[in-house]
């Protein structure tokens, strides 16, 4: 059984995993089997960040079940706009819903969400943090394309500081034997250092490269992620880094036979369009691969889904996050929470890690 809520696929065992990728694997080759399941369910889609992909594979995998959806993808058509606070909105549709997806460009957000929800919450993105279920689309391709999720050397490549999907991505993949990575960035957008400190506690080893072209035929897999723009400070520093790794027919010249190519997508540059047609290429079957294993998601949670406020933890600190896109700072009643490792504190919220803060 999993946890109430989906936030970081860490509360979430490998057991529970394979048994979410194994009924995922199920829902794909017998979909007629399910088109009830959700029968009576409503699932509410409250998107305070655009999307294409994570929205509508949720709303379809929902509907294929025979659920029903609900929900905003514009903040400004709903509540939110005269001020609402997450709280309150949350607190709301949860009285509606069975099931709340979330996505919110604070860090933290949807675990914030989920301390003032009667129902189940899942996070669909939280600012640059953490987005587990683009992970389970994720392990579902690279079960279904690479037979595997061991055994691999998988190199990340582009914007790896900013990139929630590649967080959540590597937090998982350490978990399964023998992944080894590389991480191929500009040294601006290296992955953080908590998730560096993630791989070795696991065992893992890693790389640091700033050439695409000099790691190509080392990897097994290759998940390339666009520039986030719209998490820099000024337009000057993403046109900096913009264009700076571009996979074209020439560099697939080097890579392994068995290679495949994920992306989270949407894609900006960094694939060039005639890479698409390379077999090895399996980025636009991730995003079907993704509403299967949405669907078995989606049945996991409702199985699961009492309606109940849980107790919420009272402040452990006075302090205030020191990033400045924690939820914490934006939403300020939230109870202020700090798990403390190796002299420094570290947020609940947001995962950010920092010495004593005087703010
Ligand atoms: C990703 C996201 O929103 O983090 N897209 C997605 O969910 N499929 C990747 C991105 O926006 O670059």
């Amino acid at each position: 059984m999993f946890t109430r809520h989906l936030i970081d696929l860490d509360t979430v065992s490998i057991d529970q995993l394979n048994d979410v990728l194994d009924l995922a694997k199920v829902i794909m080759k017998h979909p007629q089997y399910f088109c009830d399941s959700g029968h009576g369910k409503i699932m509410a889609t409250l998107f305070y960040e655009p999307s294409t992909r994570t929205q509508m594979s949720f709303q379809s995998a929902m509907l294929k079940l025979g659920g029903k959806i609900v929900g905003f993808d514009n903040p400004n058509s709903s509540s939110v706009s005269k001020g609402e606070s997450l709280r309150d909105t949350v607190r709301v549709v949860s009285n509606y819903a069975d099931l709340i997806v979330i996505r919110h460009p604070c860090e933290g957000a949807a675990q914030a969400a989920a301390m003032f929800s009667r129902c189940n919450v899942i996070n669909a993105g939280d600012g640059g943090h953490l987005h587990p279920t683009q992970t389970l689309t994720d392990l579902f391709t690279l079960i279904n394309t690479k037979g595997t999720l061991s055994n691999l050397t998988v190199g990340i490549c582009g914007d790896l500081k900013n990139g929630r999907t590649v967080h959540s991505l590597i937090k998982s993949l350490v978990g399964f034997k023998n992944n080894k990575f590389v991480f191929i960035s500009t040294p601006q957008l290296a992955i953080p250092d908590y998730i560096k400190k993630i791989v070795i506690d696991a065992g893992c080893k890693y790389s640091e490269s700033a050439s695409l072209s000099d790691s190509i035929s080392k990897i097994d897999v290759l998940y390339m992620t666009r520039i986030q723009r719209e998490r820099f400070e000024n337009d000057e520093e993403y046109k900096n880094q913009k264009g700076v790794f571009i996979l074209d027919k020439e560099k697939m010249k080097n890579a392994k036979y068995g290679l495949k190519i994920l992306h989270p997508l949407p894609r900006i540059d960094e694939i060039d369009y005639e890479v698409d047609d390379d077999s090895r290429a399996v980025y636009f079957d991730q995003t079907e691969y993704g509403m299967y294993v949405r669907m078995a998601l989606i049945l996991y949670m409702l199985e699961n889904s009492e309606k109940k406020l849980d107790a919420r933890p009272e402040s452990n600190s006075e302090k205030c996050c020191c990033n400045p896109r924690c939820i914490t700072n934006h939403e300020l009643y939230l109870p202020k929470l700090y798990k403390k490792a190796e002299g420094r504190e570290i947020c609940e919220y947001c995962d950010h890690s920092q010495p004593i803060c005087s703010k």
